[in-house]
């Protein structure tokens, strides 16, 4: 059992360590915002790579997406984000603070001035960013950010199927922006106003739902393992029906349990017709699917897994964060998978200020980058400082350049010595075998 870090130590080493930033960190930020540095960036881009492999690409179900992040917004009148994708919300008159009234414990005294009696009533507040499009300011010019990705996989429904006369089921799959104006954006990246969001949305006959709901249920799981959040720390929620989207006959929310609590990381959803059949209603373009057996038309129903890429990224970093001790000296380290660590392995030559030291390590480098691993050079500091910094940033490997691999003792020319992460155990390992054991 790892060591249960805090948000503190969480948020602070992601900042340290350049895997997020706070948005426009230099004006004292932007509210709901954040940027991601150099080992972020690597991270995410491995975690939605994995999720593309294991939702999409290892399929043959399933087609991809990019659409725009503007739709014309009778897109969202007909999805009914327009009318209801809105928040309770309350205004203290004293300090002016807005605050989620579902989040406010007692209705009578303001949590941010502590004053009794100043919060007015509760109304909805809609969470979507509008913006104008073209130079016109009338209201006709309006549309919005999207606060969700599966807008643009139901509008493209029947361009794919035009393309591609794809057989029932079969699902389109999205990764891309989301933006929603939260009242309360709180909790690092857990609550943002702009974020990722990975989506499928997945079409079944009306009569088959259930076993795709099932079997969407079962690869999230399988995600979660493969990103390594462990087990105990996810859990199943049926959600009840007055807290189910407006468009959903069945959700599961998967919760985590972060320091702040046990909450939502992702949801499935079982949407029905509704979007095929309110974008065939406002668009008048027929969104049905002919079955050409039965020969009859129907509309498809949708299951939804939707996953939150900066959530994932959040779980990843806490389930993954232990500190231990290794070699009598304390450590912190992210016990990250390799198919998602920022970097697979570091390579160091033992002295910086041995040229044939630097000069085979960087040759060992190289090679490595060439068959694909994604490795990293470092001679900043001594072995056992590159040692502790890769182990914060969850390199799995590291690779070390020594006088034996130049031949000093001659039966140990052109060997190196690979160092586990979570053991600390180092082996010798010739040059030519060092990619098969790094992806073993
Ligand atoms: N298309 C369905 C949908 O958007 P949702 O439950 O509103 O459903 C899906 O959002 C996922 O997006 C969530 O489970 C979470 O991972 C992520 N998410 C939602 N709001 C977020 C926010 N404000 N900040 C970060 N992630 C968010």
């Amino acid at each position: 059992m790892s060591k249960k870090p805090s948000m503190e130590e969480i948020v602070s080493l992601a900042k340290r360590r350049g895997f997020i930033y706070p948005g426009s960190d230099i004006y004292g930020g932007l509210s709901g915002t954040y940027d991601f540095g150099p080992l972020g960036v690597a991270l995410k881009q491995n975690v939605k790579n994995l999720w593309w492999r294991m939702f999409v690409s290892d399929r043959e179900d399933m087609y991809g997406i990019d659409a725009a992040i503007l739709m014309n917004p009778k897109a969202w009148e007909a999805s009914g984000h327009v009318a209801g994708f809105s928040d309770p919300m309350v205004e203290c008159t004293n300090c002016k603070a807005r605050l989620r009234a579902d989040h406010v414990e007692d209705k009578n005294v303001c949590p941010s001035c502590g004053k009794k009696g100043t919060l007015g009533e509760a109304r909805q507040f809609n969470m979507m960013f509008s913006t104008q499009v073209g130079a016109s300011e009338d209201a006709s010019a309006r549309t919005y950010l999207r606060p969700e990705t599966a807008g643009g996989m139901f509008v493209n429904f029947k361009n794919v199927i035009d393309s591609f006369h794809p057989k029932l089921p079969f699902g389109l799959a999205q990764v891309g922006k989301a933006f929603r104006n939260e009242i309360a954006p709180r909790d690092f990246v857990f609550r943002a106003r702009e974020f990722e969001q990975m989506e499928v949305e997945y079409f079944v006959h009306p009569e088959r739902w259930e076993a795709a709901f099932e079997e969407w249920h079962g690869i999230m799981h399988a995600f979660a393992k493969a990103v390594g959040i462990r087990k105990e720390e996810i859990h199943d929620l049926e959600v009840a029906p007055e807290d189910r989207a407006h468009y959903s006959k069945r959700t599961i929310d998967f919760e985590f349990d972060y320091p702040f609590g046990r909450k939502e990381l992702w949801g499935l959803a079982y949407r029905t017709d509704f979007d095929l059949s309110a974008h065939e209603a406002t668009s008048g373009v027929e969104l049905k699917y002919l079955d050409e057996e039965a020969k009859e038309k129907v509309t498809p129903h949708v299951i939804e897994p939707s996953l939150g890429v900066e959530r994932t990224i959040l779980a990843i970093l806490l389930s993954a964060y232990d500190e231990d001790e290794l070699g009598g000296e304390a450590r912190s380290v992210l016990r990250l998978p390799a198919v998602i660590a920022p970097y697979e392995v570091a390579v160091f030559p033992l002295l910086k200020n041995k040229p044939e030291l630097v000069a085979k390590a960087r040759e060992v480098f190289r090679t490595l980058k060439v068959a694909g691993i994604r490795a990293i050079f470092d001679d900043n500091g001594n072995i056992g400082k590159r040692y502790r910094r890769q182990d914060e940033i969850g390199t799995p490997a590291c690779v070390t350049i020594d006088f034996d691999t130049l031949g000093e003792k001659p039966e140990l020319l052109d060997t190196v010595t690979l160092r586990n992460r979570d053991t600390g155990d180092q082996q010798r390992v010739n040059i030519a075998d060092l990619v098969t054991a790094l992806r073993s």
